[in-house]
């Protein structure tokens, strides 16, 4: 992923469950080796990247996962108190505004707030000061929602720069729109696996990311089965039936199990000429590992196949 390597904002996105946090722990940890200080942002996740960096329990504040790792589980509802507490810069002001429970709800109403708050949050980490006044983070990475809340989250700032009259939020959402459309400082990195749907879903994702003019950087083909047979056998393997009635023989079991991997092997060969095709740039793959990739272990192996 050396395209990815001096990005300073990276969006990893695609279909629920297909592996964004995996890849985006495995992304922190190939930059973490090459001297890069790194946040991972997700989005009010499940959490799970703790288990993936074996550090503590990550919550709504930032904290240090691994060497050259930071993490922070951003909680809506805190992003947008943070983003006010930044634009009005007085938390008096802020709790005066804030703690009213009509503006509240008020606020809690207004469509795209939350969606904004937490890209925004993400946007501004990557302008944060360290505290020997250069940046804190090389490279702020954002677990983003699955594709269509993704996507929705995504178009909030175009949104906000097409509509909302000129002021602090304009501002604000008008450098992180030219950032995020900006291929050298920002790169999407869209996540699926070699299946049907995911591919379906992953073509679709990068038109519409196309249409708002965002630069996907890499697309990342996880859980790739090495193939074992060829054309010939897979096709030999899937005409497989037992005769009608014939008495089960020892090596059915064997055979049903080769019939079962060919279906597998030949969706996957499908799916990435599906996606080469029809994609811009060319896939790149992280194998499927035989165990869960929810650990350190795991993660380190798949931030050499990323790098
Ligand atoms: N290459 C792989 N090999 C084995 N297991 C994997 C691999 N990639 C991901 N997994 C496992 O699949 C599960 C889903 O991965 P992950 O949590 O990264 O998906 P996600 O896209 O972030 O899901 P969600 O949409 O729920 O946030 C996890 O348990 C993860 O450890
Ligand atoms: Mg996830």
């Amino acid at each position: 992923m050396n395209a990815l390597d001096n990005r300073r904002f990276i969006i990893v996105t695609g279909k629920g469950g297909v592996g964004k946090t995996t890849v985006c722990a495995a992304l922190a940890v190939h930059l973490a080796h090459k001297n890069k200080r790194v946040l991972v942002a997700m989005c009010n996740a499940k959490e799970r990247l703790s288990a993936m960096l074996g550090s503590d329990l990550i919550g709504a504040d930032v904290s240090s996962v691994a060497q050259n790792v930071w993490a922070v589980n951003m909680d809506p509802e805190r992003a947008v108190e943070d983003y006010g507490l930044m634009t009005l810069k007085s938390r008096t002001v802020f709790k005066l505004l804030f703690d009213n429970k009509y503006v509240r709800t008020f606020f809690s109403a207004v469509p795209g707030l939350h969606e904004w708050a937490m890209l925004g949050k993400a946007w501004w980490h990557t302008t944060e000061a360290g505290d020997l006044g250069g940046l804190k983070y090389d490279t702020v990475i954002l677990d983003a929602p699955a594709t269509g809340h993704g996507l929705d989250m995504l178009r909030v700032p175009k949104v906000i720069v097409d509509v909302v009259p000129p002021g602090l939020l304009r501002r604000d959402a008008e450098r992180a729109w030219t950032m995020f459309q900006n291929p050298k400082e920002c790169a999407v990195v869209l996540v699926t696996l070699p299946e049907e749907m995911p591919t379906t879903e992953t073509i679709e994702l990068a038109a519409a990311l196309g249409e708002l003019n965002l630069p996907i950087a890499q697309i990342v083909v996880n859980g790739v089965l090495p193939p074992l047979f060829s054309r010939t056998e897979r096709e030999a393997l899937e005409a497989f039936a037992a005769a009608p009635g014939a008495e089960p023989l020892p090596g059915d079991a064997a055979i049903l199990a080769g019939k079962h991997r060919a279906t597998r092997e030949r969706v996957q060969a499908e799916s990435l000429h599906r996606l080469s095709k029809e994609l811009p740039i060319a896939p790149s793959f992280l194998p499927l590992l035989f165990e869960d990739a929810a650990n350190p272990a795991a993660i380190r192996e798949l931030a050499k196949r990323v790098g």
